[in-house]
């Protein structure tokens, strides 16, 4: 498996055009399937996530295409409803399919998703809307056996805004004789892009980013183009490495809106944030952050769970106290223990980290366990004294797009080694 080296203590400086949005593309791919037609996808990020949804849709007999940050996916030979073990277990997302290929073929066979681990991450709510919206649902020994002779559309309220759970009901419920109502939908950018996607395949969505989404449903849906939405979660990590070692850095292709609650800890750290046109934003950063007291997760437009690594990452060197506080996932701190090899002073109870900032940190033999984690990690190697080696970098590639390459350009010290065989 890969390892990052890198040797701290350098300032960033440079542009970076930011990737497209892992969350966004994933439920598009799936959406995508939809169509009996071509859909092509501009602005997706190379990343292994996308190999995997792209193995899936070739899987069920479409043909998928990569080169240049473009995918075409042609669905029109799609012909299996049964996604094996072997694929679903390799992400998240893959439940994404589970709509999508209801909504084609009226049945569907999966088996749980894999994904990152951050405590359990069951699949109930997905499979009571779906079960409202009168799919059949029955699970014997691990494989879910999903069918039903149409969608009948309602009104769907979600016990909580399940990002997940939202897409699902948008792709089972998008082809249909009526029009679904999803209350107490989830708010997410993500979730506008696959609306945008699908009513660009002819579909009618209304009301993605309101907690009430409207799905009017339609007869079929056809081929398109799409640029994918840039990723938010990148966006932050950048500005956070930034902010955490110092200099000026500008990102394109940025949506400043989408990251607000990011940027509202990094100016109250003493970060300088100035946006430029639609999409660019410029931070400076003297390397010396102050410690907001209080950063909590929440769903969108609160801080994103997704951020919370390298937020951390930035309080463990900021001068004072803070306390981080997961409010989403039950176990998302795994990699503070690496953290805190590198000097790190920081106490886990219960939901919240427990910060003491340090002045430096310095440089460790240290083990990503999951994508976001592994992020924070590279964040703090870049502003250690010396040598980090960042093993599993496997768990990185699956949300950023060669981060080494991005971190290097901005004139950090970072390369990656590959083993043998
Ligand atoms: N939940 C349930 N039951 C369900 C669904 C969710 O209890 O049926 C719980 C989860 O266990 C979790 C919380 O609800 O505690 C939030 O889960 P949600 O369904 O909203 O998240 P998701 O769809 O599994 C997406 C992103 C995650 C991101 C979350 C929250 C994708 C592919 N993944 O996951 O991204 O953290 O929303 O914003 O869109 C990442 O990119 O690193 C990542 C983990």
């Amino acid at each position: 498996m890969d390892r990052l080296i890198i040797n701290g203590k350098r300032c960033l400086k440079g542009e970076v055009k930011v990737q497209g949005a892992k969350n966004a593309v994933l439920p598009i791919l799936a959406a995508s399937i939809l169509s009996k037609g071509k859909c092509t996808l501009m602005n997706s990020p190379a990343l292994s996530d996308v190999s995997v949804a792209s193995d899936i849709l070739e899987f069920l007999g479409c043909d998928v295409q990569f080169s240049h940050n473009t995918v075409t996916v042609d669905s029109s030979g799609a012909d299996k409803y049964i996604i094996p073990a072997t694929l679903m277990e390799k992400m998240r997302s893959s439940v994404m399919f589970l709509g999508a290929v209801i909504s084609r073929f009226r049945k569907a066979v999966i088996t749980q998703p894999g994904g990152c681990d951050l405590g359990s991450r069951p699949i109930d709510i997905h499979i009571k809307a779906l079960r409202q919206l009168g799919v059949e649902i029955q699970e014997e020994q691990g494989i879910i056996l999903c069918f039903c002779d149409e969608i009948k559309p309602c009104k769907i309220t979600l016990d909580f805004p399940s990002v997940g759970a939202t897409e699902n009901v948008m792709l089972a419920s998008c082809i249909s004789k009526g029009t679904t109502v999803l209350v107490n939908a989830a708010r997410e950018p993500e979730i506008v892009d696959l609306q945008n996607f699908v009513n660009a395949m002819g579909g009618k969505i209304s009301g993605a980013g309101t907690n009430e989404i409207v799905i009017e449903g339609v007869k079929e849906l056809k081929g398109c183009t799409y640029c994918v939405m840039p990723d938010r979660i990148a966006t932050a990590t950048y500005l956070c490495a930034c902010a955490l070692c110092g200099g000026e850095i500008a990102l394109k292709g940025a949506a400043y809106e989408h990251i607000k609650s990011v940027t509202d800890v990094l100016i109250y750290s003493g970060c300088d944030i100035k946006t430029y046109g639609n999409d660019v934003i410029v931070l400076k950063s003297q390397g010396k952050l102050s410690a907001k007291p209080l950063i909590e997760t929440a769903v969108y437009p609160g801080f994103p769970t997704d951020a919370q690594p390298v937020i951390t990452a930035c309080m463990c060197c900021a001068e004072g106290k803070s306390v981080v506080r997961e409010n989403i996932f039950s176990d998302r701190f795994r990699y503070c223990s690496q953290l805190k090899k590198m000097g790190a002073d920081i106490n886990i109870v219960g939901t919240g980290a427990f910060i003491n900032g340090t002045e430096s940190l310095f440089g460790a033999d240290v083990e990503a366990m999951e994508l976001r984690g592994g992020a924070a990690l590279v964040l703090a190697g870049l502003k250690a004294e010396g040598k980090t080696t960042v093993t599993n970098v496997n768990y990185i590639d699956r949300g950023y797009e060669k981060i080494e390459k991005v971190f290097s350009g901005l004139g950090a010290d970072i390369r990656r080694e590959t083993d043998e065989g």
